[in-house]
């Protein structure tokens, strides 16, 4: 498998890469957004072809969720016309086209989580940009997995971020800030590192489609802080708030609980629980913090 890995400093990118190098017969061509700029029609073809990948992975997005309120240009550049380009070109040179999705295609309104074939109904721009994005993929390409996850975390910040959510809550408590979090948005954080090994696993199957990807239960923003201090043990100023809070422009869904369908019909193991991820990563981070270390 030759892989040209889109957004490879990215949060997600950076561990797909640190993965797949590790993996037997992976060989994984790494690129920023300087070597290869998705909104660049010239870009992409240019670099694509040079390369001649079997499987092109897009990892980059647009994802300021409330500034896409304002700029969608800024949105729509990335996340949907970025796409029409990049399955012209996997559609010239036969690669098949990995692209990495959103909960934020759902609404929030179900009470139980959402399967793949679930009608998506976004609430907010950055929603509408994603779900765009994967409905010209479906149109363009027949070699397509379209992988939806949410809540990430991993050992690479998000792109222009010092912290991922886990880090912010941990700075916030050493530093004895209080700490407002959303306790009205139900997820499943989801650590990076489990997407990488099971999105090889995905890619050895090759049954195309859209792939629900996140660890398994679920949580409010608040419960997952909460697990947070329960894991490392520090003291906190946490209180639970409700969404509108910090004035956010965009809408975010209440729920947006994923199941992970398409996977266990493939065979493949589930993820792990998001606290057994979360503990994982906390242990690799922090060690000082987790208390069966220090005995
Ligand atoms: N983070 C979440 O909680 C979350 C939740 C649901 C879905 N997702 C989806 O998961 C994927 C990965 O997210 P992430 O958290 O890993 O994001 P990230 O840390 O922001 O990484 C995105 C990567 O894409 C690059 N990029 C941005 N615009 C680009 C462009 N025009 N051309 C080429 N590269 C570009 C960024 O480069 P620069 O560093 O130069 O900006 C960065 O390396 C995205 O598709 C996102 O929509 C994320």
């Amino acid at each position: 498998m030759k892989a040209l890995l889109i957004g490879s400093n990215g949060q997600l990118g950076s561990d797909i890469a640190r993965v797949l190098i590790e993996k037997p017969g992976a060989e994984v061509i790494p690129l920023t957004r300087m070597e290869l700029d998705v909104t660049s029609f010239d870009s992409i073809s240019r670099v694509v072809k040079n390369n001649n990948p079997d499987v092109v992975i897009n990892t980059a997005a647009y994802h300021q969720v409330d500034v896409c309120e304002d700029k969608p240009e800024l949105a729509f550049a990335t996340n949907t016309y970025a796409q029409k380009n990049l399955c012209a070109i996997c559609k010239e040179i036969d690669a098949r086209y990995v692209f990495f999705s959103t909960d934020y295609v759902f609404d929030g309104y179900a009470n139980a989580s959402y399967m793949e074939e679930d009608t998506p109904s976004p609430i907010n721009i950055y929603g509408i940009s994603k779900l765009a994005g994967e409905q010209i993929i479906q149109y363009m390409l027949e070699k397509y997995f379209i992988i939806r996850v949410s809540g990430l975390y991993g050992a690479t910040p998000p792109s222009g971020k010092k912290y991922n959510f886990v880090d912010l809550m941990i700075d916030k408590a050493q530093k004895g800030d209080s700490i407002e979090v959303v306790n009205d948005q139900r997820l499943t954080p989801t650590s990076t590192l489990d997407i990488a090994n099971k999105l090889y696993e995905i890619l050895n199957k090759a049954k195309y489609g859209i792939y629900h990807l996140t660890n398994t239960g679920n949580c409010t923003w608040f419960e997952f802080a909460q697990e947070i201090f329960t894991i490392t043990g520090l003291k906190h100023n946490l209180e639970p708030c409700k969404t509108g809070t910090f004035g956010e422009k965009a809408k975010r869904p209440s729920f947006s609980v994923l199941e992970n369908k398409h996977l266990k019909d493939l065979g493949i193991e589930d993820l792990q629980h998001w606290k057994n991820a979360l503990t994982n990563y906390i242990k690799l981070k922090y060690p000082q913090f987790v208390s069966e270390f220090h005995h």
